[in-house]
């Protein structure tokens, strides 16, 4: 499949909302709309080190898949590095690269950057995206926790 991807533009919004809100229904997450809404200025504001992309395909012109993604400071090193938080692509797109060119395209902006560094979790259980991970990326051999509230 033949797409091209590109930062988000405030023209965006739309698509990047049906991406996102996809993403969340395959998460079973709740987000209410003002936090999307935030989530999509953010990415627009230079001030903000947190970017959303969108792949196009080249044939429809439509976005069909979604990558937002945000730099942090750290302690073992001065340089930031890269969480890519969010990764989704259209059901009817996938298998086709897409997934694969949204995570090279934030290796890409790292490199710019000045800070390659990047890293994501993802379920135990999400076979179909470690498929993709295993040859893009390397296991960190973490487990993760969270406070529990
Ligand atoms: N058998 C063998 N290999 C497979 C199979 C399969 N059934 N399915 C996929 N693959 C391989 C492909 O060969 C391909 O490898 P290649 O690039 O060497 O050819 C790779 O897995 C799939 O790569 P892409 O086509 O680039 O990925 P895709 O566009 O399908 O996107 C994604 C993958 C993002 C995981 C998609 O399935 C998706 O949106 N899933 C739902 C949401 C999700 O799980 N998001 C990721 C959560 S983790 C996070 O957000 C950081």
């Amino acid at each position: 499949m033949s797409f091209a991807i590109h930062p988000v533009t405030k023209e965006d919004e739309e698509e990047w909302t049906r991406l996102f809100k996809l993403y969340l229904v395959f998460y079973k997450a709740t987000v209410s709309d003002e936090i999307i809404k935030s989530t999509f200025q953010r990415a627009l504001d230079p001030e903000i080190k947190l970017w959303a992309a969108l792949a196009f395909s080249n044939e429809t012109q439509k976005p069909i898949g979604l990558v937002n993604y945000f730099s942090h400071i750290q302690t073992w090193d001065i340089k930031d590095k890269i969480l890519l938080n969010d990764l989704y692509v259209d059901e009817d797109a996938r298998v086709k690269g897409v997934g694969r060119g949204l995570i090279e395209y934030v290796y890409n902006h790292a490199d710019e950057l000045g800070t390659p560094e990047v890293y994501w979790n993802t379920d135990k259980t999400n076979h179909r995206a470690q498929l993709l991970y295993t040859k893009v990326g390397v296991e960190k051999g973490k487990n993760s926790y969270k406070r529990p509230l």
